[in-house]
């Protein structure tokens, strides 16, 4: 099976993750569906469950196209009862779980006194709770020993215009560490991965619009290049399979070294988007 056109040939076997299950929330676009159409491409039959079934079940035929195994499942990760029906039906058409991916997520640059208090929540409810939702309903379903839990993150550093992501993240962040605890004995591994600036994405579409904000934000990673979806791909690849077998509580940055010069260099950039804002 190829993987999405345009994408470098994978530096993993083909049979990587041959006669798994993987449940990707979220895996309806961008990031996660990078995820999804990589596990696929590697052996792994995935379950993409998104709020839209239509965007779902498109993104599971395109894999299905590609000669992989997926079907499209749709519930908010909001809403525990919708998600225990999804992922019945899930588990019905392809058995339980290896891998739970806790992708989906909810974002929009908004400074604190330029969001409501409900907007603050829905996000924190979608992020956190929407993360602990899907992990509480998929855990039963899980293999263990064997299974593993990863979830998408974001920087625990104070990125400006998104307080409500980074606070909702930070608890994501808790809860991977403490489940990897908890679920260690299982044989249950619980990863996190944080994705930097990945082109065509959405978020990045609305980070940074325009050239100029694009070459501004470049130049804030010291590999001095955006990131594409296969390079977080790669990176989930690598923590579900058994080469990462001693790995857990893990919260990768996959970002270029992003990271490490905080949101600083970014900041005028920050300032001049909260006052276009008001
Ligand atoms: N700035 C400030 N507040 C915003 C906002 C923005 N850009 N977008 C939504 N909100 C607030 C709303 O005003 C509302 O609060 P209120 O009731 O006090 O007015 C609250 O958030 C809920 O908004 P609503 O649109 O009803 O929520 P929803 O559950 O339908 O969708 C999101 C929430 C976050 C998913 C939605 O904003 C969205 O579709 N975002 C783009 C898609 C996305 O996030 N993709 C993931 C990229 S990482």
């Amino acid at each position: 099976m190829t993987l999405t056109p345009g994408q470098p040939e994978s530096t993993f076997r083909p049979d990587l993750l041959a006669g798994k299950h993987a449940l990707i929330t979220g895996g309806g676009s961008g990031i996660n569906l990078g995820i999804a159409q990589s596990f696929a491409a590697h052996g792994c039959r995935v379950s993409i469950l998104g709020r839209n079934l239509d965007k779902a079940q498109r993104a599971a035929q395109g894999i299905a196209d590609a000669g992989g195994q997926a079907i499209g499942l749709s519930a908010d990760v909001r809403d525990v009862a919708a998600l225990e029906a999804a992922l019945s039906q899930s588990v019905a058409h392809f058995g339980g779980y290896d891998i739970v991916l806790a992708g989906a997520a909810g974002n929009f640059p908004a400074p604190v006194d330029g969001i409501s208090p409900n907007g603050f929540k829905t996000v924190v409810d979608i992020d956190l709770l929407g993360t602990y939702n899907t992990i509480k309903v998929a855990a039963p379903h899980l293999s263990s020993p064997g299974g593993n839990i990863l979830s998408i993150s974001a920087y625990g550093i104070p990125v400006p215009m998104q307080a409500h992501v980074v606070a909702a993240k930070a608890g994501v962040d808790a809860l991977t560490r403490t489940l990897a605890v908890e679920w260690g004995l299982r044989g249950i591994r619980v990863n996190a991965i944080i994705p930097g600036p990945i082109d065509g994405t959405e978020g990045m579409s609305r980070l940074a619009p325009n050239e100029q904000t694009r070459a501004r934000l470049r130049a804030t990673v010291p590999l001095g290049r955006f990131g594409l979806p296969q390079d977080i791909a790669n990176a989930a690849l690598f923590l579900v399979s058994d080469a990462a077998s001693y790995i857990t509580g893990v919260i990768l940055p996959v970002d270029g070294g992003h990271n490490m010069l905080g949101a600083a260099p970014q900041y005028q950039m920050y300032l001049k988007m909260i006052e276009e804002k008001q």
